[in-house]
């Protein structure tokens, strides 16, 4: 079977690819009706890959151009690797495997240093080199045992906007008010146009509140109902908070405090938190959060190790030589000395010996390096090398993104 692996760029090409990612997927619902020309504005242009057998498009691969925050704030060029899918009628015989072999070498030929994905598996992608760099947890909050310790600030004002509104004012509060912490990804265009889509095409309540002045807002949250048919007698009322925004403590505490005091609502459900949220110290009884799930979130794949070890900032007081392999992108295999100045080419005898994925896993701070040398992911050569990683690594602020695309 020979496979074509081709850009797509006709408007018939780009739907029917999202149409096959939607039938590779299953569960998700259909493309809803676009107007002429609307699918140019939720893919990039250029980005979108189509896989070909005998003519026929059996397979899409997508991605869109993005930056990604390393420890000490770089921000690095970022591929938003999605829309992965092949026909069920063509699947487990290469196809994805070319495509994102294909994808891979295209984001390194555009100089891009990472690749981050949403899995749909946990076994699918570390053949290709990605790894969990980070993860979020799901928190239900009971809403009448919350409340805050009383030294717990005010945060500022919160308003609600008209849902139609949002899809102006969102990217800017986005963008104005980057985060700090590892993982943060720039949210292009294309998605706030995908997300205002599937917002108004579901057809049911949707509120957006914003923390701060008018003009100069610093955090958001997008919620909506949840099991509503029986809203008027239920006594289980939940909304479910889609997108939480708040990266000052103002910010945070102005927008939880709104929601842990609407009226009607009787548990809060925050979709994506960081896991490291500081919401148990907060609350008099800790019990009023329940995690009830964490999952991986990013999945990265390092497409430049030289460029993505230097531009990151290390802790600690040794250095420590790793041996990096990566069979599919050859220029990423060599050693490397880290130290607390930074990180540079070395010849000297290593003392860990990690694949590509490996070192994806720990280099936002994510896991430790402890953690994979107990999974066979790190090879020590003297189990004190780990304990010196682990040191050069580490970071305050668990990695995060707090968005699925
Ligand atoms: C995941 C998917 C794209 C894989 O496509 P495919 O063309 O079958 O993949 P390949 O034939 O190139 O398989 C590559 C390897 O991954 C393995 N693999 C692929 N999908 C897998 C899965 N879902 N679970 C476990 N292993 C998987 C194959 O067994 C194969 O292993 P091998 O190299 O050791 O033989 C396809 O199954 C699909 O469209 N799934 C539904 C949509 C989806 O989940 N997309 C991902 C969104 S993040």
């Amino acid at each position: 079977m020979t496979t074509e692996i081709r850009v797509l760029d006709a408007e018939d090409d780009l739907i029917a690819a999202a149409n096959l990612f939607r039938t590779a997927m299953v569960g998700f619902p259909p493309l809803p009706q676009l107007a002429p020309g609307q699918i140019t504005t939720l893919l990039e242009p250029g980005r979108t890959l189509g896989a070909f057998v005998d003519g026929q498009l059996v397979g899409t691969a997508d991605a869109v151009t993005s930056g990604l925050t390393l420890p000490g704030g770089a921000v690095v060029g970022h591929a938003a690797v999605t829309h992965i899918g092949v026909l069920p009628s063509f699947t487990r015989r290469g196809v994805a495997t070319e495509l994102i072999h294909h994808q891979l070498r295209d984001i390194a030929a555009r100089g891009e240093v990472v690749a981050t994905l949403r899995a749909s598996e946990a076994t699918i992608y570390e053949r290709y080199g990605y790894g969990v760099a980070g993860s979020t947890q799901t928190v239900e909050i009971h809403t009448a045992r919350a409340a805050l310790r009383p030294d717990v600030g005010t945060g500022g004002a919160v308003r609600l906007i008209d849902a139609a509104q949002a899809w102006e004012v969102l990217p800017r509060i986005y963008a104005e008010n980057r985060s700090s912490r590892p993982g943060t990804i720039d949210r292009p265009d294309v998605w706030w146009h995908g997300l205002r889509l599937r917002t108004e095409s579901a057809s049911r309540a949707s509120y957006v509140a914003l923390h701060g002045e008018p003009g100069s807002e610093t955090g958001f949250a997008r919620y909506r109902p949840v099991d509503s048919e029986t809203w008027f007698v239920s006594d289980k009322r939940t909304i479910v908070v889609e997108d939480f925004f708040a990266p000052s403590a103002e910010a945070y505490l102005g927008l939880l405090r709104f929601l842990l005091g609407l009226d009607l609502i009787d548990s809060v459900t925050f979709w994506m938190l960081p896991v490291d949220d500081p919401l148990p110290w907060l609350l008099i009884d800790r019990r009023a959060a329940r995690v009830t799930a964490v999952h991986d979130e990013t999945w990265l794949r390092i497409i430049d190790v030289p460029q993505a070890l230097s531009a990151r900032r290390y802790e600690g007081d040794s250095a420590v030589t790793i041996a990096v392999n990566d069979s599919l992108l050859p220029t990423n295999s060599g050693a490397f000395t880290i130290a607390p100045s930074g990180a540079e080419p070395a010849d000297r005898r290593p003392e860990l010996h990690v694949g590509v994925e490996g070192l994806a896993a720990v280099l936002l701070g994510g896991t430790t390096w402890h953690a994979l040398a107990a999974g066979g992911l790190v090879r020590a050569e003297d189990p004190a090398a780990l304990t010196v990683a682990d040191q050069l690594f580490a970071v305050r602020d668990a990695p995060y993104a707090g968005f699925f695309f």
